[in-house]
């Protein structure tokens, strides 16, 4: 072998401790160079801090898509060895020679077999003897809820991920997710409440809270915004009474904002429900709201 090449040839690995968003990447990168990489993170996963992040500054992309490609990535990666709850202990050496010592806890359960469902926790010998499980008799949802929830259930039980599409059919139906709906769901799904609760505030098409008949979303991305789009804001908010994000008293419209919609060319955009209106300016609010009834 020539002597340069022995002399780039990579040896030894390296460690990157934290598996948040900048270990990651670091992990990545190194590996990517030929390393081996040892990633250890204190947590049972590795994520860290932006996993629980809704949107990200300056840009407000969702956390999850920049970080969900890097999970995978990084799960993926032949060069790369997760040791998840893990302390390091020690650390001893120098450059280019260090020892690590690593203390790794025990999880409890196989994890060759643990696909991170939660049933378990659900049903954690321990917990069980203070945790009382509410009885499938207490959800109080009314007997019309039921007849819809159990329509829409059908409709989906068997499909792959049926929790999704079911959620997105509730909400159609509420326009928002009631709370005994939830509790049903979980109960029909036989799954626990968490996870359905998890899904249901992880995407911003559902909402917990009421919402009105006419859901008004008016688009502050950068085209928008240059062309106005916070005076339409500002015209709602004034024509209906209530600041972004509120719905009316008499549960008619809801306000709310988003970034870019996808029709750039027709900024200022907003949609009522599904439709969509283009070049809007504060003028034209009150045509637009007496295009949708004030009747329930
Ligand atoms: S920025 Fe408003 S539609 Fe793209």
């Amino acid at each position: 072998m020539p002597e340069n090449k022995i002399e780039n040839k990579k040896i030894g690995a390296a460690l990157v401790v934290g598996g948040g968003i900048g270990g990651m990447q670091a992990a990545l990168d190194l590996a990517e160079s030929g390393i081996k990489v040892y990633l250890v993170d204190s947590q049972p996963s590795i994520g860290g801090v932006m996993a629980q992040l809704d949107k990200t500054f300056p840009t407000n992309d969702c956390a999850m898509c920049t970080m969900a490609p890097r999970l995978v990535e990084v799960g993926r990666h032949k060069d790369i060895e997760v040791i998840s709850l893990a302390d390091v202990e020690r650390i001893e050496g120098t450059a280019g020679h260090f020892n690590v010592k690593i203390r790794k806890r025990p999880r409890f359960v196989n994890e060759e077999k643990c696909t991170g469902c939660g049933i378990c926790a659900e049903n954690c010998p321990v917990h069980r003897i203070i945790y009382v499980a509410p009885e499938k008799d207490k959800i109080e949802i009314s007997l019309k809820d039921m007849e819809i929830m159990n329509r829409i259930i059908k409709e989906y039980k068997d499909t792959e991920g049926p929790l999704v599409p079911i959620l997105q059919k509730a909400n159609d139906t509420y326009n928002y997710l009631p709370e005994p709906v939830l509790r049903y769901v979980a109960d029909k799904l036989n799954m626990p409440l968490s996870l359905v609760c998890r899904i249901a505030t992880f995407y911003n098409a559902f909402s917990l809270e009421p919402r009105g008949k006419h859901i008004i979303t008016v688009c502050l991305g950068t085209a928008c915004h240059v062309k106005g789009a916070g005076k339409v804001v500002s015209a709602l908010e004034g024509e209906l009474g209530i600041k972004n994000g509120e719905t009316t008293k008499d549960k008619l419209y809801t306000l709310e904002t988003v970034r870019c919609i996808g029709c750039c060319g027709l900024a200022p955009v907003l949609k009522v429900g599904e439709d969509i209106h283009g070049l809007m300016s504060k003028t034209k609010v009150p045509e637009l709201l007496g295009m949708y009834p004030h009747a329930q």
